[in-house]
């Protein structure tokens, strides 16, 4: 059968591939909220013009509020052979309202319609994970409000370097996800244009109002150039670079929990919520979210790459090729949805061991630089040579086999004989994280203001309610 919404030239009707191929309808539904909103604030715009009679754009909007609730009620029909989301709702229209429903798409086009549609689909999303990254930051910044004072080893090469607390290293964290809110946040502001009434690529002929469509659909204003509305998918892919980005970080916090919730590590308790047992080894606790977090960024940012590839070199303006845009926007955003808040739920429950973090911290010599700093500030040393020192002490301590702060004054006093037993007050792991007060150190007193700082600024950043358009 001839398509009925373009097969006027057409004698045959579509290969059995071709329908296959060209149907977007399975993934593009999605879009329907977002596509009835534009053809309602374009019947209403074309109506205030003179374009289409009041009774007309009434029909029309009568009409696309019985298929807006048609579909919510699952009670509506896709056709694949009617291609898109565009076409099953304009035919709806038809069979709803007769030949009126033709009117509708008096100056416009599927392709600025797809691009409208697409921008306001993304900037829900983005409302609703810039939602999911508050509420994730919330939890791991109360999470470092309480561990401020934990000593945990810091780790370069994930060898033991220094001791931080737990709480620096969740608001590392913290700084993470909010330069993640702020791209999003970039990628909003620039894609919050209309490109409704681009039309098919070159603009129309018709008195059209685009000021007054972009306002009815919250956008700032409509987009500039008609080939470039049409042709241009700048916001999905900076979008998903946000979201690749945000993933990278997840997948590392994911990677450190993995580690952490090991025996051999045994740094945190994951709940029973975000875990999974075995059923053959009765013993384990499987971290699963964690890893499935860490394995989304692969899917996340494959689907930036793919998006990507796409685009790469089409000539202006639409191209087909452009309907390969959906399917993995859709899949990364979702996916990004989903484990930010399984991460959300896992800091949420996760138990530190306080002991096991303080044992650690103290192992694999990790005041070595407390004690090189010492004898720079008591001895006047220069840094290099006290560095030389502090290496020949540690090279005595695995002689034998002893933490740095259980060595014999005398030991010491072998390598620098004007060490005194002054020296001991820096080799405990506590006094070395109190003493790093230098701004963005990890000292206790800085994590606690800093958590306090960023739970002041979370609550005057609430996120933007998504509009569910
Ligand atoms: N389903 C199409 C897409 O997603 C809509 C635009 C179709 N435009 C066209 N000229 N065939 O891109």
């Amino acid at each position: 059968m001839k398509n009925s919404m373009w097969g006027g030239r057409f004698t045959q009707g579509p290969d059995a591939i071709m329908e296959d191929i060209n149907a977007s309808i399975g993934f593009d539904r999605r879009l329907f909220r977002q596509d009835v909103a534009g053809s309602r604030a374009h019947a209403r715009m074309l109506a205030q013009q003179g374009i289409i009679t009041a009774d007309d754009a009434e029909n029309i909007i009568t009409g696309l509020d019985t298929i807006l609730r048609e579909i919510e009620a699952g009670s509506f029909k896709f056709s694949r052979a009617l291609e898109d989301i565009h076409l099953n709702i304009e035919s709806r229209l038809t069979e709803l309202i007769g030949p009126t429903a033709g009117r509708l798409h008096t100056a416009r086009s599927r392709n600025d319609q797809v691009a409208t549609d697409l921008r306001l689909w993304i900037r829900d999303a983005i409302d609703q994970l810039d939602g999911a990254l508050h509420v994730l930051m919330g939890h791991l910044t109360e999470r470092a409000l309480e561990t401020a004072p934990m000593v945990m080893p810091g780790f370069t090469h994930l060898q033991s370097a220094q001791p931080v607390t737990m709480g620096h290293h969740l608001l590392a964290y913290v700084e993470m996800f909010g330069r993640d809110r702020g791209r999003f946040a970039d990628a909003r502001r620039r894609l919050n244009e209309s490109p409704l009434g681009a039309a098919a690529l070159a603009g129309t002929s018709f008195p059209i109002d685009r000021r007054a469509t972009a306002a009815e659909l919250g956008f700032d204003r409509p987009t500039a150039n008609s080939l470039d509305s049409v042709s241009d998918r700048d916001f999905v892919m900076e979008t998903l670079a946000a979201a690749g980005i945000c993933a990278v970080h997840l997948s590392r916090l994911a990677e450190e929990i993995v580690i952490w919730s090991t025996s051999q590590f045994a740094f945190v308790k994951l709940s029973d919520r975000f875990t999974t047992g075995s059923s053959i080894m009765p013993q384990k606790r499987n971290p699963d979210a964690a890893e499935l977090v860490r394995a989304k960024a692969g899917r996340i940012v494959g689907a930036l790459n793919a998006l990507m590839i796409v685009m790469k070199g089409l000539p202006l303006a639409y191209c087909k090729d452009m309907q390969e845009d959906k399917e993995p926007v859709f899949d990364a955003l979702e996916a990004l949805a989903l484990s930010l808040a399984a991460m959300a739920g896992m800091v949420a429950d996760m138990e530190p061991q306080a002991a096991n973090l303080r044992k650690a911290a103290g192992a694999g010599y990790a005041t070595a630089t407390d004690l090189a700093d010492w004898l720079v500030r008591e001895l006047a040393m220069p840094f290099r040579e006290a560095h030389h020192v502090t290496g020949r002490i540690v090279a005595i301590a695995e002689e034998r086999r002893l933490p740095l702060h259980r060595l014999a004054l005398a030991d010491l006093q072998a390598v620098e004989p004007r060490i005194t037993d002054e020296v001991f007050t820096v080799l405990s792991v506590t006094r070395s994280v109190r003493s790093r007060t230098s701004q963005g150190g990890t000292a206790p007193a800085n994590v606690r203001r800093e958590a306090r700082r960023w739970l002041r600024r979370l609550a005057k950043s609430e996120p933007r309610p998504a509009d569910g358009t």
